[in-house]
């Protein structure tokens, strides 16, 4: 090789080396800028244990003030007006519509003669199309009331003679003051409903107006909450039962108070009983306390009901998956991650929370499932590094700690009010029946949960939490509460 041939193949290594070096050094400044930033969020989200108790200590209060007459607090704290709980006793056939999350639910029901004995059961589900979400409350309704009439004439059910009306349980997840058992008032939406035409009027005659319009009238003889469903199903088998809560698409739950307590409960229960379910409407829990980001923020001001529901938008299935996809756009922005932000990254819903709870469980060394959804969902294929499914996996398991910390801390504060968290003697064991697709699907989650409320109440305590779940609670205890308030029952032909 001549002199200068020799020369030139050291100046292409050395620039080829110095290329390298710089790739190298831009990668690990990249990389550390990331690892800085996911640091100072992990400590910005997360509580420590002085931080639970004071979430803790503020739901307890707003608790108590959610009860009093005239006290201001996020909590609504509804009395739910059941005074009468399925006892496994009913007899009957009845039909109920659960409406809460992305489907309706149609559900029919035959109690037998045993105590608690479930003759038949028959639920069919019915995708709500994407303009019933916003449609006029008369057309959501309408629609309801057809599928509910074609499911039931496949029953066997048939149009009312002689005054006599298929009885219909309502279960309507969304906060509604109660005036009886089957009458009330929608408070606001939530979750992905915006109807216009609904919020102060009564659910239960709005669906018995649309029957009416078809046709078909029924009796809708009582509208519960689904978190009053799934305490009613799981105390229609085992009474010890107390708390009734959903990890799903929204979250929220009751529980079984004193009368006594209830201060601003103006009318007398039909049958006088020491105890009613409250509906705490937790979700819409607001406390200073709350660990809320800008991308918090964001998200509740873009949602279609700014300023609501803060520790729903912080917890719930809904909300988990957006919540990721606004941290990875931040991380995109600030770190280049995906080599910036991308446009699917910057699509609002591009994430579910079925797609990062996948990525959460996604357990292989290389990442693989997690690769496939970014690329799916976010169209990422190039971008994507080892080291950034990494630190996406490290993001998913934040917002689920963050969020399975708060629910926790709800839950703790439930059970001091109960006077159950062993503050007020030993600690009692405590079934608590849960339904939603947040608890059924999303196993890391429930063990985030438990271990969280190891930190709150300590091992030995929460060992004595039972979280039960409660398959179709919320449309089994609607259907089973129909059993419970029905005067009389009529059948299909
Ligand atoms: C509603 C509650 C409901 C919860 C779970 C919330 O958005 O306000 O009434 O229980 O979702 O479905």
């Amino acid at each position: 090789m001549t002199d200068g041939r020799q020369k030139s193949v050291y100046a292409i290594a050395g620039a080829a080396a110095a290329a390298g070096l710089l790739a190298l050094g831009l990668q690990t400044w990249y990389g550390s800028r990331k690892r800085g930033l996911f640091r100072q969020l992990r400590k910005q989200m997360l509580l420590d244990d002085a931080g639970l108790v004071l979430v803790r200590d503020d739901f307890c209060k707003q608790m108590v003030d959610g009860l009093a007459k005239d006290r201001p607090s996020s909590l609504l704290m509804i009395p739910s007006m059941v005074d009468i709980i399925p006892t496994g006793n009913e007899r009957g056939e009845y039909l109920a519509l659960d409406l809460g999350g992305t489907n309706f639910r149609c559900v029919y029901i035959k109690l037998g003669e045993g105590k608690g004995q479930i003759d038949d059961v028959k639920i069919e589900q019915c995708e709500i199309p994407e303009h019933h979400f916003t449609s006029p409350a008369q057309d959501l309704f309408a629609f309801m009331a057809d599928r509910m009439v074609t499911f039931a004439k496949k029953l066997g059910f048939s149009r009312a003679r002689d005054g006599e009306r298929p009885v219909v349980g309502f279960c309507f997840s969304f906060p509604c003051e109660h005036i009886s058992l089957n009458s009330g008032k929608l408070i606001r939406w939530t979750k992905k409903f915006a109807n216009p035409g609904a919020v102060g009027n009564d659910p239960v005659q709005m669906l018995e107006e649309a029957f009416d319009k078809i046709d078909f009238p029924v009796d809708v003889d009582c509208m519960v909450n689904d978190t009053v469903g799934v305490l009613a199903a799981a105390r229609y088998v085992d009474s010890s039962v107390m708390i009734g809560m959903i990890l799903g698409t929204g979250t929220n739950a009751c529980y079984v108070e004193k009368i006594d307590n209830v201060q601003k409960l103006q009318q007398t229960p039909r049958k006088r009983r020491r105890t009613m379910i409250i509906n705490i409407e937790w979700g819409a829990f607001t406390s200073k306390t709350l660990p809320k980001l800008d991308f918090d923020r964001d998200l509740d001001a873009s949602s279609t009901n700014p300023g609501a529901m803060q520790l729903e938008k912080l917890t719930s299935g809904m909300y988990l998956g957006e919540v990721t996809r606004r941290i990875l756009l931040k991380f995109a922005e600030e770190t280049g991650l995906f080599g910036g932000p991308v446009p699917t990254l910057q699509e609002e819903d591009a994430l579910t929370t079925p797609d990062t709870s996948k990525i959460d469980h996604d357990s292989t060394f290389f990442g693989g499932p997690t690769a496939d959804i970014l690329r799916s969902e976010l169209g990422l294929g190039h971008w994507q590094t080892f080291w950034d499914r990494q630190l996406v996996r490290d993001i998913v398991r934040l917002v689920a700690q963050r969020s399975s910390q708060l629910i926790a801390a709800g839950i703790a504060a439930l059970l001091r009010q109960m006077e159950r968290d062993g503050t007020f003697g030993p600690m009692e064991r405590t079934v608590v029946a849960v339904d939603g697709g947040m608890f059924q699907h999303y196993r890391a989650f429930r063990e985030e949960l438990l271990s969280a409320l190891e930190r709150i109440m300590g091992v030995e305590a929460a060992h004595q939490i039972v979280l039960k779940h409660q398959q179709d609670g919320s449309s089994m205890g609607a259907v089973t509460m129909a059993g419970a308030a029905a005067p009389s029952q009529v059948g299909p032909d």
